[in-house]
C-alpha cells in the first residue's frame, strides 16, 4: 500500500480524532475534542497518509519512568492507536509501530510502553506484559482495619485546593514505585477535567490529601431505596508513606453511605487486605494485563536499575526488529552495569520476555516453565529470577 508516514498538522486533529472515535465506537463533539488536546499532545501524533486520507495513527508521548531501585530512564509511551475499518491488515500499524521503535531507539529512549485494548497485537513488535491492573473491590461496611489510624492529617480539598499539592506528592510516590511514570503539566490538566463524558455518570473530583500521599475519587449515588450504596470509585491513589497509606484508607472507610470502594489503580500487593481485621473485606474481581514494555536500549533498562540480589551473567536477547544483542550484566542493591559483549550467553530469551521482566512484575522463573528461554545453568536461571524481582509490584499509576 501506498502512503507516507509524517507527524499529522494541526488542521487534521479533527480528522485523526474522528478516526480514532470510529475505531474505538465513539463521537467526538466539541467537548471531547478540547479535552482530546490535553489527552495527547497534537503535535505528536504519527499517521500512515495516502494523500489527504489518514489511514492510521499512532500518537506518542514522551516521559521517564521509574526502574526497581528508583532510577528513571526515558520512555516512549504509544497511545490513540488505530487503523481505518477499510485499510486493516495490510501492514498500516506494523509500518508506524517499527518506524516509531527504530526512531525512538535513535533518539535515546530505554523502552516503549502502551496500554493493548486486544493481547494478541503487540507481541510481534516486541512487546511483553510487565505490570498487571486489578480490579479492586473494598466493602466498606464489612472492611475495618484491625489498627485504626489517626486520620487528622487528611484534608477533603477541592480540585482548586488540591491542585498545587498534588505533583510534588504524586512524584514521590511515583519514584518509590517501579514502572511508575512521569506526568507533564498537559497530563494533571487532562487527569483534572471535569467534563460529562469523562465523569461517566459519576460526581466530580474529591481530593483526600495526607502529607505523606493522596486519593482522588469519584462517588458515583446509589439510595437503594433506603439501603445506601453508594460507589466510591478510586481514580488516582499515591500513597507516598506507610502512615500516610493508613490515614488515607481509616477515612475511605469512615465514608457513611458508600456500599463498595473500587478502583483500577490500587495495585495488586497493596497492603491494605492485611490491615483489615477480615480480608475478605477487599475482593480482587479482575486482574489483567496493564503495561507492555518493548526493550529499546537493553543496556539503559537492565544497566539502570537495581536487583534483589546479586546477579552476574550474560544475557543473549533475540530482536528480530533492532538486532540480537549480547549483554554483560552485573548488579546487586546498590548499583549496576550493563554492557555489550561477546562471550557465551548464560541466558537467551526474546526481548519481549526481556520487557516481561525488566521491571520486576513477571517472573523468569515462569518465562523458562513456559518454554521461552534456553539455558543450561537451571541454578542461575534461579539466581537471576530473584535478582529480578521488584520489591513491590510495578505499576505505572497513570493512565494514558
Ligand atoms: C489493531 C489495529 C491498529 C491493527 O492495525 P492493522 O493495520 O490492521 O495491523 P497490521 O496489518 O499492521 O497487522 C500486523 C499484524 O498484527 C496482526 N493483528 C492486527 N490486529 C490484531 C488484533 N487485533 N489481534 C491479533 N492480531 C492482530 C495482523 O494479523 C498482522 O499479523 P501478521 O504480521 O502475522 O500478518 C486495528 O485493527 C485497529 O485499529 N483496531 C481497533 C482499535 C484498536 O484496538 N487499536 C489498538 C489500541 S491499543
Amino acid at each position: 500500500m501506498d502512503y507516507e508516514i509524517r507527524y499529522a498538522t494541526d488542521a487534521e486533529f479533527a480528522a485523526v480524532a474522528e478516526l480514532d472515535g470510529a475505531s474505538f465506537g465513539f463521537h467526538y463533539g466539541e467537548q471531547e475534542l478540547a479535552d482530546a488536546r490535553l489527552d495527547i499532545d497534537p503535535a505528536r501524533i504519527r499517521i500512515a497518509a495516502r494523500g489527504p486520507q489518514i489511514v492510521g495513527v499512532s500518537a506518542e508521548l514522551s516521559f521517564v519512568m521509574a526502574l526497581p531501585g528508583g532510577a528513571d530512564v526515558p520512555t516512549l509511551g504509544l497511545t490513540w492507536v488505530s487503523v481505518e475499518l477499510t485499510h486493516r491488515r495490510r501492514g498500516v500499524l506494523s509500518a508506524l509501530v517499527e518506524e516509531q521503535l527504530r526512531r525512538r531507539t535513535a533518539a535515546g529512549d530505554a523502552a516503549a510502553v502502551l496500554s493493548a485494548s486486544e493481547g494478541g497485537i503487540y507481541g510481534r513488535y516486541g512487546f511483553g506484559v510487565a505490570t498487571r491492573v486489578a480490579h479492586t473491590v473494598v466493602r466498606r461496611r464489612r472492611a475495618r482495619l484491625s489498627r485504626a489510624a489517626d486520620p487528622s492529617a487528611v484534608r477533603r480539598l477541592t480540585t482548586d485546593q488540591a491542585r498545587p499539592l498534588l505533583p510534588e506528592l504524586h512524584e514521590r510516590w511515583r519514584r518509590q514505585t517501579p514502572a511508575g511514570v512521569s506526568r507533564d503539566e498537559r497530563r494533571w490538566q487532562f487527569l483534572l477535567l471535569e467534563s460529562e463524558h469523562l465523569r461517566r455518570g459519576r460526581s466530580g473530583l474529591f481530593h483526600l490529601v495526607h502529607p505523606d500521599g493522596y486519593v482522588s475519587y469519584r462517588i458515583k449515588s446509589e439510595w437503594g431505596e433506603g439501603d445506601p450504596q453508594h460507589q466510591c470509585w478510586v481514580t488516582d491513589y499515591a500513597p507516598a508513606s506507610a502512615e500516610g497509606h493508613a490515614a488515607l484508607w481509616q477515612t475511605l472507610l469512615s465514608m457513611d453511605l458508600v456500599g463498595t470502594i473500587e478502583s483500577y489503580v490500587v495495585p495488586l500487593d497493596d497492603p491494605v487486605q492485611l490491615m483489615l481485621g477480615d480480608p475478605r473485606g477487599v475482593k480482587v474481581t479482575h486482574v489483567g494485563d496493564s503495561l507492555w514494555v518493548r526493550p529499546l536500549d537493553v543496556t539503559q533498562l537492565l544497566g539502570e536499575r537495581r536487583y534483589a540480589v546479586e546477579v552476574e551473567c550474560v544475557l543473549e536477547v533475540r530482536d528480530e526488529l533492532l538486532g540480537d544483542g549480547r549483554y554483560l550484566l552485573r548488579g546487586d542493591r546498590d548499583g549496576a552495569t550493563c554492557v555489550r559483549t561477546d562471550r557465551i550467553p548464560d541466558v537467551t530469551l526474546g526481548v519481549s520476555d526481556l520487557g516481561a521482566v525488566s521491571l520486576g512484575g513477571t517472573r523468569l522463573a515462569q518465562i523458562a516453565r513456559a518454554g521461552r528461554l534456553q539455558a543450561d545453568d537451571v541454578a542461575l536461571v534461579g539466581r537471576i529470577d530473584v535478582a529480578l524481582l521488584a520489591d513491590q509490584e510495578p505499576a505505572h499509576g497513570t493512565p494514558f
